[in-house]
């Protein structure tokens, strides 16, 4: 396994397991599990997901088991819009999150969208950092305007920033705003969640065969080489653990750049973020009273 070091210092896995839309608790802790099995260090949530609980429930069983210890663990989870209507509903959502998942803290925590008083909720994890209930806070969905507003103005500087990152939506120059504010990139969909399916590209095959790999370790491998943690999710067992199996080879730098040339710059589900009915959805999306 390989390691990005944050802002902070902090150790993060470059491959978590994601848990997006996986509603059924029990489907939830058991893929969990899987994944822990599999080596998977990283488990990323959020409120809006609905398994904070089914996530804590498989780390604590995780544990009970000897699979690894809390401090081997690195829980993601984010701040849903609801809750980032002021600093007091951001701190308590905070606190919701930790009660849900029963976690003492968490590793990492995320505001979920650049949307209502942002800067509120950030004051919000940023004690909630300082208190030591979140040993790292950052952001998702920033786009790079977004972004470096928000690093010139906060106190502390968010610590990572997930965002949709495949080869068919590669943002580097997103990835440039990252780096200047040293902000670790975290991909979501990092597979194309389940619709672009960049693994089934013809171009990629010739790739996977010279490394007898898989087309999506190909593309996960890609994303973890130019330094971007991958959160690949999936129920399937056999998918779960191949979509790990990517610390054994390394793509040249010639592959690198074939498969950043598949970047079609604007298929990202991403781009739905602008459209003013996406951003009236979120904030109609309410997670508890
Ligand atoms: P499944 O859960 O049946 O494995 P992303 O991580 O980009 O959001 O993509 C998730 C989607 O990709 C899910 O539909 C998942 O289905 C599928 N998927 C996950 N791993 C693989 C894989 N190794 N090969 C092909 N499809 C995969």
């Amino acid at each position: 396994m390989e390691y990005a070091l944050l802002n902070n210092n902090l150790k993060m896995p470059m491959a978590g397991f994601g848990v997006f839309q996986v509603t059924d608790k029990e489907e939830c802790k058991q893929s969990v599990l899987a994944a822990i099995r599999a080596g998977y260090r990283l488990i990323d949530t959020a409120a809006v997901y609905g398994n904070e609980d089914a996530v804590g429930e498989a780390v604590r069983e995780a544990i009970d088991q000897g699979l690894c210890t809390r401090k081997e663990l690195f829980i993601t989870s984010k701040l849903w819009v609801q809750d980032m209507a002021s600093y007091e509903t951001a701190k308590a959502g905070i606190d919701a999150s930790l009660e849900k998942s029963g976690l003492e803290y968490f590793d990492l925590y995320l505001l979920h969208q650049a949307m209502r008083d942002y800067f509120s909720a950030w004051r919000a994890l940023e004690d909630a950092y300082d208190a030591d209930k979140l040993k790292a806070i950052g952001v998702s969905n920033f786009y790079s305007h977004v972004l470096a507003n928000f690093c010139e103005t906060v106190r502390i500087r968010p610590m990572v920033n997930q965002v949709e990152l495949h080869p068919y939506f590669a943002q580097p120059e997103a990835l440039e705003t990252m780096k200047f504010y040293n902000v670790q990139p975290e991909a979501w969909a990092p597979l194309g969640g389940g619709r672009h399916k960049p693994y089934e590209n013809e171009m990629l095959q010739g790739i996977a065969d010279a490394h007898k790999k898989t087309t999506a370790q190909v593309v996960l491998r890609w994303n973890v080489q130019r330094g971007v943690t991958v959160i690949p999710k999936s129920t399937n067992q056999e998918r779960i653990e191949e979509n790990f199996a990517i610390w054994d080879f390394s793509l040249t730098e010639n592959e690198m750049a074939q498969i950043s040339s598949l970047d079609l710059g604007y298929v990202g589900d991403a781009v739905k973020h602008f459209n003013p009915e996406f951003v009236r959805g979120c904030l109609r999306v309410k997670i508890h009273d």
